[in-house]
Formats: structure tokens, sequence, C-alpha cells
């Protein structure tokens, strides 16, 4: 039991569910741009957290503040790290009801409120690993309706994963919170590292995907976003933003033009050239 419990602690953690706008396959690229040293962590736009789990693996002691607006999204970390037990359970039980009749649980499940706890984290993860796509989208009434994926056996509870997921969160040097970007960034201080990944910016009319949460992302956001860059530079933070790679953008993060590495997504989002969706986006950094 103690050789299987530190097998499992020993795994490296991974998202635990499919995040819109996702870091993980760009993880390659991003973490040759990482400062070598740095005091705390800031990630503001958690999303899977691709990027924290990846630096707590490397580095276990490192104090983090990681945060979203999302708070279904951070009431599954919370639960995660508190409670993962119990939510291993309520995944197997949705698993089992699921192959009994895939169609009829899946939209049982989308259409249901649950308003305990455990319930409203399990639904989100099992819609996240059998929805079309493993998308997590709301409507304008922060509905979620995404239709069923097609998935012959749909992995409905990584089972190594989450406790892997909780062993790192329960370091007491991460502190998860629900909150706006601006509000988690007034705790950083010189020589802090933080790494924004915003909603991005649309780059034409049918490339409007912002909806993450019930409220979208708009230009406001994203000059909100820049004066917050602007402010953790005067600081002395060491700072990096993906985005689009969108004129708005461009034009916003002018002063930092000598900073902006292009990343064209196609070399890492699939091998297979006929399934490419890739796309250029940028990154840009103020070491
Ligand atoms: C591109 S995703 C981040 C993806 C993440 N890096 C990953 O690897 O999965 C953007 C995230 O920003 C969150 N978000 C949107 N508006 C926000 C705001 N005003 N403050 C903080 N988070 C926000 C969304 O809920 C979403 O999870």
């Amino acid at each position: 039991m103690k050789q299987q419990y530190k097998q499992i602690t020993s795994l490296v953690p991974k998202p635990f569910v499919k995040w819109a706008g996702g870091k993980r396959q760009l993880l390659p690229i991003l973490s040759q741009y990482v400062p070598q040293n740095f005091d705390t962590y800031f990630e503001p736009f958690l999303g899977g957290g691709a990027v924290l789990f990846h630096l707590i693996f490397q580095k276990p002691h490192l104090e983090c503040f990681v945060s979203d607006l999302n708070s279904t999204l951070i009431l599954s970390y919370v639960t995660i790290r508190d409670n993962v037990d119990e939510l291993i359970i309520t995944l197997e039980k949705h698993s089992e009801n699921y192959f009994k009749n895939p169609e009829e649980y899946y939209y049982r499940i989308r259409e249901c409120n649950p308003k305990n706890q455990i319930d409203k984290v399990s639904r989100l993860v099992f819609l996240n690993k059998t929805c079309f796509n493993g998308l997590y989208r709301v409507n304008s009434k922060g509905k979620f309706n995404v239709p069923i994926g097609r998935y012959v056996n749909p992995n409905i509870v990584n089972k190594e994963n989450l406790l892997a997921v909780s062993h790192v969160l329960q370091s007491k040097e991460i502190s998860i919170k629900c909150e706006d970007f601006t509000t988690s960034l007034k705790r950083a201080q010189k020589d802090d590292f933080v790494y924004l990944d915003p909603p991005y910016q649309p780059v034409s009319s049918t490339a409007n995907f912002t909806s993450y949460t019930n409220d979208s992302f708009s230009l406001k956001d994203q000059e909100r976003l820049f004066a917050e860059f602007q402010k953790l530079d005067s600081k002395g933070c060491k700072v990096m933003l993906s985005n689009s790679k969108s004129e708005e953008v461009i034009d916003l993060f002018s002063e930092y033009s000598d900073n902006v590495i292009e990343i064209n997504t196609n070399r890492f989002i699939n091998s297979n050239s006929k399934k490419r969706t890739g796309h250029t986006e940028i990154l840009v950094k103020n070491y």
C-alpha cells in the first residue's frame, strides 16, 4: 500500500480537466522562457493549471498564488486538495451510470444543477471527460451547453492523476482563490514571477471564443491587463504573457516589442499534419 502511494505521489500531476486555451502542449516551449530564478509564482488565469503543475513538480516548495474567475473550477481545485477520496467515489458512480446508457446519462447530468460541493465538482469533471471536444463552455446564462462527445471509452476517473494533483495541492505554499486577476496581482512583489494567460483577444470575427466564464473578456479587459503588466514591470516582477497575435494586442504591448516571441502552434498542437489547426500566438516578456 505504501509502495503504491509512493508511486502515485511521484507521478507528474497533469491538468485534471481539458481547458480551452490549455497550455499542456506548449509546455516544451513555454518552459524555455521561465526565468531561472524567482521568488513567488503567480498565475491569475489558472484554467487547467498546466504551467502550475509543471513548475511545482520541478520546485516542490515553490510559494504560489493561483486564481481564476471561474468559481466551479476553483471549487474543483479546493475539493481535489481537501476531499479527493469522496470525489473519486462520486466520479466512479458517474462512470458506472454513464456506461449503462451514455447519451441518456450525459444529458441528465448536463441538465441538473447540484447544490452540494462534491456533486458540483464531479459534474464538472464528468462533463469535461465526456462532452464534445472536452471543452468547458457556458452560454450567456451561465449554462453548460456542449453536446455529448464521441468517445468509445472515456477515462472518467483518472484516479492516479487525481491523487497526484491532490498531493501537490496540499502544499501549504499554494494559495488557490476565485478572484479577478487584478486582486491577485496586488500581492506580487519584486523578483516574483507572474505568468498571464488570459482569454485571447480574437483575431477575426469568426474566432470570437472568449467565454470560459459568464462574462467574456473584452478589449477593455485586455487594456486593464496591459495596465497591470506595466505595474508589475515597474515593481520589478518578472512577467510573461500569452495572447493571440492580434493587432490590438501587438499595439497595446508595443513598448515591449523587443521582447515579443512568436509561437507557431502548428509545431506543437498535432503531430498529424491533416489535423493541425494551429495558428501563431505570442509571448510577451519584460525580462
Ligand atoms: C486561456 S484560459 C487559461 C488556460 C490555462 N493556462 C491552462 O493551461 O489551462 C483563461 C482563463 O482565464 C479565466 N478568466 C477569465 N476572465 C478572468 C478574470 N477577469 N480574472 C481572472 N481569470 C479570468 C477563465 O476562467 C479561464 O480559465
